[in-house]
């Protein structure tokens, strides 16, 4: 299938990540998101990063318009008939995403691919929204979008074989690297990774040690690029606890219980760097 416009819903890190690729690799590409001036920051938020490769003499100032220029927003779900695959990628919650689905199936064309970036979520369940579930699709990239080379493609269970062939054609026209997982809770990335960042808040719960002590052992001793509590405060620690409730609920098993901390931190509005506090304290933060 070929394809010129996509469609990107929710225009924060992940939204405007995906948009920034999508674009840049040659895309026409309309950013939505519910009020006007979160649509303009998530654009803006593009033309920082597109800036700094500028600055880095890895672009130059005509790439970064033509890109720029392949970019619009809208606050108009209408829209969505004007595009090829539609990627949401609004907050991890079910019953936002079901009404997102509902509402993406009315207005887009018939033809059109309508693709998740939920972190765990079923798709399954997302797709028995819409009359069209064969043409609904988990295309989960990671955060930031520009830079990881991974998109994890989850085929719900009535996902058409076509609609896999288009996101995965789709991926690698980003240059990125699909890899095709069947639809279980946090399917794979998450399923391994966010029981290891619960872990380690709960570590800090118990006081096993601090939360630099505790990235630091995982850094050094691991050979991770990245502590998980430094990389819970990226991804945002509501994402982390929407991941956990979900893992938890999916499997009913209680080894996926979510640490009572991470629950405290997100009821004080202790998001991590999009809030400028979670495990650590994070520059022009307010809390
Ligand atoms: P975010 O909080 O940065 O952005 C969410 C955006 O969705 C906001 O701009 C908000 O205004 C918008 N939004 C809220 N309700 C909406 C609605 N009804 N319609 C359209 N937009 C709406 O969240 P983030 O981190 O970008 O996460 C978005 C999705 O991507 C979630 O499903 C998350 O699980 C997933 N994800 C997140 C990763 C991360 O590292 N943060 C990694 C991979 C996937």
């Amino acid at each position: 299938m070929e394809i010129n416009q996509v469609m990107v819903i929710g225009a924060g890190q992940m939204g405007s990540g995906i948009a920034q690729t999508a674009a840049s690799s040659g895309l026409e590409v309309l950013l939505y998101d519910v009020e006007e001036s979160r649509a303009e920051a998530g654009r803006e938020s593009i033309g920082k990063r597109l800036k700094k490769q500028v600055e880095k003499e890895r672009m130059n100032d005509a790439d970064k318009e033509r890109i720029m220029r392949r970019l619009a927003v809208t606050t108009s779900m209408e829209k969505a008939s004007e595009a090829d695959v539609i990627i949401e990628a609004a907050v991890e919650n079910m019953d936002v995403k079901k009404t997102i689905f509902a509402q993406l199936d009315a207005f887009a064309p018939a033809h059109a691919v309508l693709a998740t970036n939920t972190s765990s979520l079923s798709i399954t369940e997302i797709a028995a929204e819409t009359k069209r579930p064969d043409r609904v699709i988990g295309m989960h990239f990671m955060n930031p979008v520009p830079v990881m080379k991974l998109v994890e493609v989850i085929r719900g269970l009535q996902t058409s074989d076509a609609t896999h062939q288009t996101v995965t054609a789709l991926a690698e026209s980003m240059q990125k690297t699909p890899v095709e997982v069947q639809d279980y809770p946090g399917f794979v990335s998450n399923r391994i990774l966010m029981p290891m960042i619960n872990e380690a808040v709960y570590a800090v719960y118990e006081g096993v040690s601090t939360p630099e002590e505790i990235d630091s052992v995982m850094t050094l001793g691991m050979n991770h690029p990245m502590g998980p509590l430094t990389l819970a405060d990226f991804i945002g620690l509501d994402t982390c606890l929407y991941i956990m409730e979900t893992l938890q609920d999916g499997f009913s098993d209680p080894k996926y219980r979510p640490c009572p901390l991470l629950k405290n931190y997100v009821r004080a509005g202790w998001l991590g760097l999009k809030s400028g506090r979670g495990f650590y304290q994070y520059e022009g933060g307010s809390s």
